[in-house]
């Protein structure tokens, strides 16, 4: 196998309130990837973290009557608490307020300040600031930001710029001949919207607020959000500083193919994918292999968002539904290019359907048939695969590599739908074959034999294939079709006819329950009226 290293990263996100299911749904996708990766045999670094300085933390925190490090101090531990909760396997959690983090934004500012890309300047323009954001009057939509529809204030200030015009034609060949940024859609959007209308230079300093890292040479100066928010994907691995050593994740040499990713949603595509490519090129490093920036989890047509307010609590629904169950309904229903609207209603419709029916009964109905007729154990004798099997056994087979490919770009949802076709497919297997039939005649008991193997055979390669999305469900179902060690191997499971031919199983409880959907909708709204 591979020693190669595979890095993904989320983005860092804000600690002005605590994480909701939008945060979630970025984490546990990269972290299914970060696991699918493993169980490839890569070398894998998967980072998450926040951004913790700037202007909006500076002020929530005195809302709240606390200092700015013991706000933040307080909700990264919400966010770590959920992460743990969720089973999210990042090797590494950054903190853009850590010392190592801090000083080494003090070098790259340096570094491209050497380099003659920064410059001192003056900016003006509308401001909004909850979003800490600069707008050109051109951007404004009806006079209001963009990004949140609040008022924007005029407001100028000396700051330093990054030139951006000598990335610009790297930057626009990155995004039009490399499939670099996913979905390919948002490629013409960053071409026309912000490269061929001439790139700005970026506002990289701000002298409004103090709780951010200091500028090395100009004590009035702070490095405005995106030079310090954006290398945090470099400090990690030890860029400028002496804390870590894991640069290698960045070399193109010993990294994989497709590496390094960056997931974001839509909202910050803009900064992946122009302004750290160039920050990148103006330090002379290799860039990422791939961004890729889905869309949102939107609740009653608005986006899902702290300040908002709709936000759904991702440890209610994990108690309820079962963390693996709430892990896998985010990731299969969230388009690869549109949007998502949350509700409650049709996340149980979509585990009683796909977990509760199909995988649950597949697995039950399986196990007890084996039980029921072999007492457990499975004979050596069978009869020889006719072409009734065919069809499960080449789609099974075949199901590895397809979703190797769609990991790569990556379309989880269509992976888990792969998946799900196959699981489909056995259960029609079971109404085809009639096992229950065969049972009755004892010459047909090597037929019996062969069609339950076939179903334990589609167990293991879809649950093995199952198991970096729903990491704490399959090994259950490993216990109760009698899978161990190698057979549980990534590598054989393009392969048929890797459990022993022997096998015993062992019922166990229900994996995936079923839900009255309107009693649990009842219950849900009594406990969080904003659902
Ligand atoms: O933007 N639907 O932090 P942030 C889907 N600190 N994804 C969502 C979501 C939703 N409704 N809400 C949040 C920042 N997300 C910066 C990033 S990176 C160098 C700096 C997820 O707390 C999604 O990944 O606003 C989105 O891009 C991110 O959280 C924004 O997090």
């Amino acid at each position: 196998m591979s020693n190669k290293t595979f890095y993904i990263t989320t983005p860092i996100y804000y600690p002005s309130g605590n994480p909701h299911i939008g945060h979630c749904y970025t984490t546990v996708a990269c972290d299914s990837i970060a696991r699918y990766k493993r169980m490839q045999g890569y070398d894998v670094m998967f980072a998450t973290g926040t951004d913790e300085h700037g202007m909006k933390i500076e002020e929530t925190a005195k809302k709240s009557g606390m200092s700015p490090q013991d706000y933040v101090d307080e909700i990264v531990a919400q966010f770590k608490k959920l992460w743990e909760y969720m089973n999210i396997s990042y090797d590494r959690y950054i903190r853009t307020t850590d010392h190592y983090h801090k000083s080494a934004v003090q070098n790259i500012f340096k570094k491209i300040y050497d380099k003659g890309y920064i410059y001192k300047g003056e900016y003006s323009g509308k401001y909004c600031v909850p979003d800490e954001s600069f707008w050109t009057a051109s951007q404004l939509v009806d006079g209001k930001c963009p990004e949140c529809g609040r008022e924007v204030i005029d407001a100028k200030e000396e700051a330093y710029f990054m030139k951006m015009q000598p990335f610009a034609e790297r930057i626009e060949k990155l995004l039009t001949e490399t499939d670099f940024l996913q979905p390919g859609a948002r490629v013409n959007e960053m071409v026309n919207n912000f490269i061929k209308p001439g790139l700005e230079d970026l506002c990289v300093s701000r002298t409004t607020f103090k709780w951010g890292v200091q500028v090395p040479f100009d004590n009035e100066h702070v490095v405005y959000v995106w030079i310090d928010a954006l290398s945090n994907y470099i400090t990690l691995l030890g860029y400028e500083n002496d804390m870590h050593d894991d640069m290698h994740f960045w070399n193109p040499e010993t990294r994989c193919e497709v590496s390094p990713v960056h997931m974001t949603a839509k909202e910050i595509v803009r900064f992946h994918s122009i302004i750290w490519p160039a920050i990148l090129m103006a330090l002379d490093l290799p860039l990422p292999k791939r961004l890729y920036s889905h869309g949102w989890i939107n609740f009653g047509g608005k986006k899902m968002g702290k300040s908002t307010g709709n936000v759904v609590d991702p440890f209610i629904l994990g108690e309820r539904f079962g963390v693996d169950a709430v892990r896998y309904q985010m990731l299969r229903d969230m388009p690869f290019s549109g949007d998502m609207d949350y509700s409650n209603e049709f996340m149980l419709n979509r585990i009683n359907t796909d977990l509760a029916n199909d995988l649950g009964n597949l697995v039950s109905r399986t196990v007890a048939m084996v039980e029921k007729y072999f007492a457990s154990t499975l004979p050596e004798q069978k009869l020889q695969n006719s072409e009734q099997d065919d069809e499960l056994i080449s789609m099974a087979t075949g199901l590895k590599e397809k979703i190797d490919d769609l990991i790569e770009i990556p379309q989880l949802g269509n992976a888990l739908t792969e998946i799900f076709k196959v699981i489909s497919r056995a259960n029609k297997y079971i109404d085809e074959t009639t096992p229950w039939i065969l049972a009755k005649n004892h010459d047909d008991k090597p037929r019996l034999a062969a069609v339950l193997y076939n179903l334990l055979e589609t167990i293991r390669i879809t649950s093995v294939l199952l198991s970096p999305f729903m990491p704490s469900t399959m090994p259950k179902v490993w216990e109760q079709i009698g899978a161990n060690g190698d057979s549980l191997a990534y590598s054989k499971s393009g392969e048929w006819g890797i459990l022993p031919q022997n096998v015993t199983v062992k019922r166990g409880e229900i994996i995936f329950p079923r839900f009255d959907v309107a009693k649990e909708l009842e219950h849900l709204e009594s406990l969080n009226p904003k659902t």
